[in-house]
């Protein structure tokens, strides 16, 4: 980006969080920290904290975390460099404005033509022979060679430099794509194609730009899906894929997805009017940009209890936007598109027309597991009936619905209530009682809590996690770690933190938090200020670097030999093929 380095240090070295943080929250001192009520949920007790040594805040209610400036954005809702402009305001400091909009405008423009030539070379590779396995792999999960040419799907050849060399053809240096996310740099310096072997799905955004892209293996390889990071032309959390082509339908409703795959699928089957997010949760963003195209969003997750848990969390979310919400939950399948596969559009159509508010869908679901006519399963259902309804923050809602439940059952409407606040009461309770525990031991070792940021080696990501801790808190402790690389990193973003931090270290840059925000994406922030945020020993800290390495390395061998023994095995497997085929000819 544009803004001199050495501007924002400037900015965050003189804004101080607590300061600003005092601004929107009461705070009141508490053993080192400072806590409030958080801003971004609603709470009575405070969960939302501030550690004015590390720069930064927290909440261990919703999980939100940053410094400064994602605060900032937060909590004004406003994209990151508003943000700055609106804290450079504060400090008394000049926003650099002319260096910045020029350059910008001039990468953005760049940026999306380059993405066009990428799409179109991805494309054009499916349809050659390079291409025939992602071909294959589209056909055979039914995809139509119309549908693929609408989405304009394409290929990334199984090759480190098919797209850079491609694209230097068209005038396009490796600097382009690197900022656009389409090639990587490694420790070493080296360049190379990010997408490989993959078969590509662009997000187009509703000027028909593009301005993304997924890529999904062809096998059962990890990552499954591998994304364009976050760019200045790209933001994962104010864009949805195929909204461009759902903007038009006349089906009067939006359909909203996890993947792509199924957003594809329901294409293919006439449904035109679907969308999915882009590998990460739904933001307040995505319902308000819905909310400019449709009355109405079906929520369509996978049948999964994370899909349930995803959609749980969307509801309210597109709820406060004046949206009318429903929930379509696939049965017999794992999502809508295995669905469509194994019962066709009709069954989707019916499916589609009995979806019903969240209460109700859920109560039908329950009653079908209970005879009503044995007045023991009778009772049973009106207690986890009321369970569900204790889940609704409106007493108006919970009165509506309590009447339902007792036409249904035949309980009295008090009786039901009463119920029903019995459970709100106990599990309040236990909220509070969960939220004293997490405080109590803020160390314990939890999962990133975004699914593409899961950590596969737990025991090398602890260490990971307690090197970037100590180094944020002391810059000079990178003598520890010479020689160690991120690609040693067992988590690509921990990999990455540690990359930006070494940069950083190496310009004399700021290490906090608020100085690493803009080479961050949301998600990234959060967990690093997760991670910073638990307790340390200062003055054991070179100690503990030397232990973090040692088992960082362990680990980043074990990987290597195991790496080394699957290509030998391989190479065996290929080997006795060979043999036995020429025996059989001989
Ligand atoms: N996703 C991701 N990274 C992963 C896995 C998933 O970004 N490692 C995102 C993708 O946007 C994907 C969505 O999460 O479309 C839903 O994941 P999943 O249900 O696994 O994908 P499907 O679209 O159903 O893909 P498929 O049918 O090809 O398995
Ligand atoms: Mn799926």
């Amino acid at each position: 980006m544009a803004i001199p380095a050495s501007f924002k240090d400037e900015l965050i070295a003189r804004s101080d969080i607590l300061d600003i943080v005092s601004d929107y929250v009461t705070l009141t001192p508490k053993g080192g920290s400072y806590w409030g009520l958080c801003p971004f949920h609603g709470e009575k007790t405070p969960s939302f904290h501030v550690l004015p040594d590390r720069q930064l805040y927290h909440c261990f209610g919703c999980g939100k975390g940053g410094g400064v400036i994602s605060f900032i954005m937060d909590v004004e809702n406003l994209p990151f460099l508003d943000a700055m402009r609106l804290l450079a305001k504060r400090a008394g400091m000049e926003f650099p404005e002319g260096e910045m909009d020029e350059g910008n405008r001039r990468k953005r423009t760049r940026l999306l033509s380059l993405n066009k030539e990428v799409a179109r070379f991805f494309h054009s590779q499916l349809v050659s022979p390079v291409g025939q396995a992602g071909l294959d792999y589209l056909r055979r999960r039914g995809l139509s060679k119309q549908i693929i040419t609408r989405f304009g799907l394409g290929f990334a050849p199984e090759s480190w430099d098919s797209l850079l060399k491609a694209m230097a053809q068209k005038g396009y240096d490796k600097r382009d794509l690197l900022d656009a996310g389409l090639a990587v740099s490694n420790q070493k310096g080296a360049i190379y194609d990010r997408f490989r072997n993959r078969v590509m799905f662009p997000i187009i955004d509703l000027r028909g730009d593009v301005i993304g892209f997924g890529g999904r293996v062809l096998g059962d390889g990890t990552p499954k899906y591998l994304n364009s990071p976050d760019s200045v032309v790209f933001n994962k959390s104010r864009n949805l894929f195929a909204l461009n082509l759902a903007k038009n339908t006349k089906l009067g409703r939006i359909i909203l997805t996890e993947g792509y795959m199924d957003t594809i699928s329901l294409y293919q089957s006439g449904f035109d009017c679907a969308v999915a997010s882009l590998g990460t949760a739904l933001t307040a963003d995505h319902a308000k940009l819905l909310s400019r195209f449709t009355k109405e969003v079906v929520i369509c997750y996978d049948a999964d209890s994370a899909g349930i848990q995803a959609a749980n969390r969307a509801i309210p979310m597109l709820e406060k936007t004046g949206l009318k919400v429903r929930v379509l939950r696939v049965t017999g399948a794992k999502d809508p598109d295995e669905f469509l596969k194994k019962y066709g559009p009709d069954a989707f159509s019916r499916l589609l027309d009995q979806s019903e508010n969240y209460v109700e869908y859920n109560l039908r679901q329950l009653q079908s597991n209970y005879d009503l006519s044995d007045p023991v399963q009778k009772t049973e259902f009106a207690r986890a009936g009321a369970e569900i309804l204790a889940q609704l923050d409106s007493p108006v809602e919970r009165e509506v619905y309590a009447g339902q439940l007792s036409e249904i059952t035949g309980i009295g409407k008090s009786a039901l209530l009463q119920e029903i606040q019995r459970v709100r009461d106990i599990r309040l309770r236990t909220a509070k009682k969960k939220q004293t525990r997490r405080e109590m031991i803020p160390v314990n070792q939890i999962q990133p809590k975004n699914r593409q940021l899961r950590y596969e080696n737990p025991r090398s990501a602890r260490a990971e996690e307690g090197i970037l801790r100590l180094l944020m808190l002391d810059g000079s402790l990178v003598s520890q770690t010479q020689g160690l690389e991120p690609s040693q990193f067992s988590s690509p973003v921990l990999g990455k933190i540690y990359g930006i931090l070494l940069g950083h270290l190496s310009q004399g840059r700021s290490l906090q938090l608020g100085a690493l925000e803009g080479e961050l994406e949301g998600e990234e922030i959060t967990l690093l200020a997760h991670i910073l945020g638990q307790p340390v020993a200062m003055e054991h800290s070179a100690a503990a670097m030397i232990d973090y390495r040692a088992v960082i390395e362990r680990e980043a061998m074990r990987r290597q030999n195991t790496n080394d023994e699957a290509v030998l095995l391989a190479a065996r497997d290929t080997y006795r093929k060979k043999k036995s085929i020429s025996q059989g000819d001989g």
